[in-house]
């Protein structure tokens, strides 16, 4: 399983890396020194008067004062490589189903993945015109353990869970993740990738299963 948290730390880590690296191209003073902070430039630091609390408060100082912050994470330059859905956040599916990222179990490379639980289960929308829902383990179990779902979130059997969209939307079910980590529910493209099964269709539930 993966960790849901990687993610995050990924982005924590890109992120710092890509604002040390362009403060580094910034020309501040002294910067080059002080990010390839050896013991030499720590001594100077201490030898001009202060201490190396003062040299790290100083670094960060400078790091504060001089950094250009943009809101969101959409100038990430990696990110913007991925491909994105119709709100302009990264389709994550999408993602690793095409290859272009491929995340590892842990940041500990003794563990291993168990393969992903392939088990659609087939949600009928109950209501007349609105799309029928296929909830995949695939992708699910991909990125998360059966633990960060049941039994909390959900218990595990088919049609036991009274979810609504009402509630959804509210922050409980599958909006515990969707719309705030995972993807969100507007535009309408995006209703469709809960709701992908037209109505009517004969033995649907079967073909998904
Ligand atoms: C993360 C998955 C997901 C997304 C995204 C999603 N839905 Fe749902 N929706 C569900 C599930 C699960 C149900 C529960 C099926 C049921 O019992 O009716 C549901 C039910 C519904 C229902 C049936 C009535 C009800 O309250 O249960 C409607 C209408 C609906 N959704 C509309 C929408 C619209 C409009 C959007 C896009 C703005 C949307 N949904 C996006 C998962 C989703
Ligand atoms: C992202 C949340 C999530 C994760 C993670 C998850 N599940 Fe589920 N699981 C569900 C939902 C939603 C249902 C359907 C509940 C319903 O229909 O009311 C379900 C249903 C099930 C069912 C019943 C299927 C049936 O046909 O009755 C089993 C068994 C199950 N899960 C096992 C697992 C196992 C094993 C794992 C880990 C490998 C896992 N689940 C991970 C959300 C999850
Ligand atoms: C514990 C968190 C969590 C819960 C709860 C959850 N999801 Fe997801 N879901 C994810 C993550 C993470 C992804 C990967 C894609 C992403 O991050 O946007 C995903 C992807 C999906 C996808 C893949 C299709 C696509 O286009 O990306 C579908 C369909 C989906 N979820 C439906 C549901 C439905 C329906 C429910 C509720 C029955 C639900 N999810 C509950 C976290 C969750």
């Amino acid at each position: 399983m993966r960790f849901f948290q990687l993610k995050h730390r990924i982005f924590t880590l890109i992120f710092t890396a890509l604002t040390v690296f362009m403060l580094g191209g910034c020309g501040i003073e002294n910067m080059d020194e002080i990010l390839n902070a050896d013991t030499s430039a720590k001594t100077q630091a201490m030898e001009k008067g202060g201490n190396s609390d003062d040299y790290y408060n100083k670094f960060y100082g400078e790091a504060i004062r001089m950094a250009t912050i943009k809101e969101g994470t959409k100038e990430i330059l990696a990110i913007d490589a991925l491909p994105k859905d119709p709100f302009g956040n990264v389709n994550w599916t999408v993602s690793v189903l095409k290859g272009y990222i491929n995340p590892r179990p842990s940041l500990d490379a003794e563990v291993v993945d168990d393969p992903p639980l392939n088990l659609n289960v087939f949600i009928e929308a109950k209501v007349p015109l609105m799309y029928n829902v296929i909830f995949p383990h695939s992708i699910h179990t991909y990125w998360l353990s059966c633990n960060n779902c049941h039994p909390k979130i959900f218990l595990p059997e088919a049609g036991a869970n009274p979810i609504s969209m009402e509630e959804i939307f509210k922050g409980q079910w599958c909006g515990r993740c969707h719309g705030k980590v995972a993807f969100n529910f507007w535009p309408r493209s995006n209703c469709l990738r809960c709701h992908m099964v037209p109505k009517g269709q004969s033995l649907e539930r079967e073909r998904y299963k």
